[in-house]
């Protein structure tokens, strides 16, 4: 393995401050080669897209090398990549969308495991047009959804099955490609939340068999916006509600007023030096693939010392399987109400939010109710000694809570 994660480590100026980040699910510290791209834009001549001035043609540049760097990320279409504020904000637009062609009777299927950015669009959307919503549940005591959770759910009226390629609360990670399988098979669509799968693995959105696949870049140490991408030719079939001036082309048919040019250089940024995580050749797909790679094993790693770690702690207990998931650990301590761990660990310099982090559906179906749990996330940045700060510090709170 050639991770070097002191190297890393160093283009991150947020860790001089001195906390072991574990709130990378919740937003990713940034790299400086993405604030100084970001910066870099605002000092220099830019104006809205056009291709008359320098300042325009700087604008209209930014956004295509930003496409194309999310295309390269997810083995998508460029010319498929929408852009928004968030993956909430572009869900609800195309939830809304989508709804003007479902019909009384028509079914979608949503999922107990799901943030509920890729829940509550589609209920509400659904029942503004009379459409039923099924409800696919997973396993409480692994948290895995099982293909078949969601099979026994199609039916020859489904119309869309949204579900996530990882689970922001446990990290379990659905079968996308057979899920997706099994949806096609009765022509429906599938709507996938990669946000918490895409900071850890190389994603081939065409393999998974994503209609549309949405992941957040502040997630995987870009600024704070969203993208979702499907084929141009879906994208062409679909009618958002629009100014009347703004472009009609694809996909900027679906980018409401002007986008965010900084915050879109980050993102390619991002993506450059996710690409070069480890020394590499070739197109920036290969080499993202051979980071993301490397990358996954050294999560992977580390991931296994925290599982071992938080198992050997008396009345510390972990939520859901430890197998075929992300590197994050959900877990609680027995006696002490998740909150005060967060906040106890905060005192320890370790940032581990608790709560169900708007995996609302899924805490309480984990029997966890609102209060949720302790998630701990491992980043690219995270390292042994961050791992071991985090088990002392839960290991004291652990045994002062049993004296
Ligand atoms: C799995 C998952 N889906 C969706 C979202 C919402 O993303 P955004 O903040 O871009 O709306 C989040 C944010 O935490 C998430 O973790």
């Amino acid at each position: 393995m050639t991770y070097r994660v002191a190297t890393v480590r160093s283009a991150f100026p947020a860790l001089a401050e001195g906390a072991a980040h574990f709130d990378g699910p919740g937003g990713s510290q940034v790299p400086a080669p993405v604030a100084e791209a970001v910066a870099r834009v605002m000092v220099s001549a830019v104006s809205n897209r056009g291709q008359v001035t320098a300042a325009e043609r700087r604008a209209d540049v930014i956004v295509a090398q930003a496409r194309q760097a999310i295309a390269d990320l997810l083995g998508a279409d460029q010319g498929g990549v929408v852009f928004g504020r968030s993956m909430t904000q572009l869900t609800y637009d195309l939830s809304r969308t989508l709804a003007k062609q479902w019909r009384a009777g028509d079914e979608i299927v949503v999922t107990r495991l799901d943030h509920d950015a890729n829940i509550r669009p589609w209920v509400q959307a659904a029942a503004a047009v009379g459409v039923t919503v099924r409800w696919a549940d997973f396993d409480r005591n692994t948290g895995e959804l099982p293909v078949s959770a969601i099979a026994g759910l199609l039916g020859p009226r489904t119309r869309l099955v949204a579900f996530t390629a990882a689970s922001n609360l446990l990290g379990t990670r659905p079968d996308v490609a057979e899920i997706s399988a099994a949806v096609h098979a009765v022509g429906a669509l599938t709507y996938v939340d990669g946000v918490h799968l895409t900071p850890h693995a190389f994603v081939d959105v065409r393999a998974m068999g994503a209609d549309f696949y949405a992941c957040s870049p502040y997630k995987f140490l870009g600024p704070h916006l969203g993208a979702v991408v499907a084929a141009p030719e879906l994208l062409a079939g679909l009618r958002p509600d629009k100014l009347l001036p703004s472009s009609d082309a694809v996909p900027e048919r679906f980018e409401l007023g002007t986008l965010p040019y900084e915050s879109l250089a980050g993102v390619t940024a991002a993506v450059d030096f996710l690409a070069g995580l480890v020394d590499g050749a070739g197109t920036r797909r290969d080499r993202l693939e051979r980071s993301l790679g490397e990358l996954a094993e050294y999560e992977g790693g580390l991931a296994k010392r925290l599982f071992a770690g938080l198992s050997a702690i008396s009345g510390v207990v972990i939520h859901g399987s430890p197998v075929s998931r992300t590197p994050t650990a959900l877990f609680t301590v027995d006696g002490v109400p998740p909150r005060s761990v967060y906040e106890q660990l905060a005192l320890a310099g370790v940032n581990a939010p608790a709560g169900h982090f708007y995996a609302v559906e899924c805490a309480r179906w984990m029997g966890l109710g609102d209060a949720g749990a302790v998630r701990a996330g491992i980043a690219p940045y995270t390292d042994e000694a961050d791992v071991d700060r985090l088990l002392t510090a839960v290991a004291a709170l652990a045994a002062g809570n049993r004296t």
